[in-house]
């Protein structure tokens, strides 16, 4: 039997990665991986390792390859004990962001007999992306993502899903966007050209409205995931 097929989204940030998969992923079976939140929930710790994500995240850095291969791994296991064959795969959401890591990550699926089914790229212009994640406000109980414009929540500064208190994320301060941005084009987005190669990319434009650019994804990946033989598919 083929292993689990995972999908990978790449987008410069305030694209919409994390906003559109947890929308997509449990209506296709995936599930939403998002080395973000993982650091984010890992931050929440007050030990040596939450200070060490910390020096880096805060600045817009990326975290070295090491540490987050290991935590993104620890994710993978964790799934497979906790959901066996309910699932397809994981809707990769910030990993890989520069070549070693998609390397690493090819042989870690090859190992583990996973596929990659497609890599979505969501397309939206630079000036776009500086007003959505200036307005962006995310729920730092259970990752609810809002935008006070865009995508407001019911009550203002309450999570809809779980009642916590929204909150600015600590990354979105003007220098550290600006780092995240510099780092995107240099050492992500070249990424797209590694899996072009294998054809495995669809570009979605992902400047409209976010309920456009769902519908949209879902069709795109509903016809790849078909065609791959995924466990459990
Ligand atoms: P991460 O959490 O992945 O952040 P990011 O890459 O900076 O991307 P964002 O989350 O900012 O953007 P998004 O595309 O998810 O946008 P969103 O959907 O929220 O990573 C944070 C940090 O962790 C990194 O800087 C690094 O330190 C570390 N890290 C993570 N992965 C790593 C890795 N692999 N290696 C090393 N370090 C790593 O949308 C943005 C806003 O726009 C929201 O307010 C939303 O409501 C709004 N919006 C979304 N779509 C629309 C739309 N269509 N129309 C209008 N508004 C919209
Ligand atoms: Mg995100």
């Amino acid at each position: 039997m083929a292993g689990r097929c995972h999908v990978i989204v790449i987008g410069p940030q305030g694209s919409g990665k994390g906003t559109q998969a947890a929308r997509v992923a449990p209506l296709l079976r995936l599930v939403h991986v998002a080395t973000g939140d993982l650091f984010r929930q890992l931050m929440t710790r007050d030990d040596e390792l939450a200070r060490e994500v910390r020096s880096y995240y805060d600045r817009g850095a990326l975290v070295p390859d090491e540490l987050t291969l290991r935590v993104l791994l620890a994710r993978l296991d964790e799934l497979e004990r906790e959901q066996g064959d309910q699932y397809r795969g994981a809707l990769l959401d910030g990993y890989p962001r520069n070549l070693a890591q998609a390397e690493a990550l090819d042989r870690v699926l090859t190992e583990r007999g996973d596929v990659i089914a497609a890599v979505v790229h969501l397309v939206v212009p630079r000036e776009v992306l500086i007003e959505r994640l200036s307005g962006r406000l995310i729920c730092p109980t259970c990752g609810a993502t809002y935008h006070v414009r865009f995508s407001p929540p019911r009550v203002a500064g309450i999570c809809d899903h779980c009642g916590g208190a929204l909150m600015q994320r600590s990354d979105d301060t003007p220098e550290a966007i600006a780092r995240r941005l510099e780092t995107y084009e240099q050492q992500t987005a070249p990424l797209l050209d590694y899996y072009r190669a294998r054809d495995l990319v669809i570009d979605i434009d992902g400047n409209r409205p976010i309920d456009v650019v769902t519908r949209d994804l879902l069709v795109a990946l509903e016809s790849r995931l078909a065609h791959n033989p995924c466990r459990s598919s």
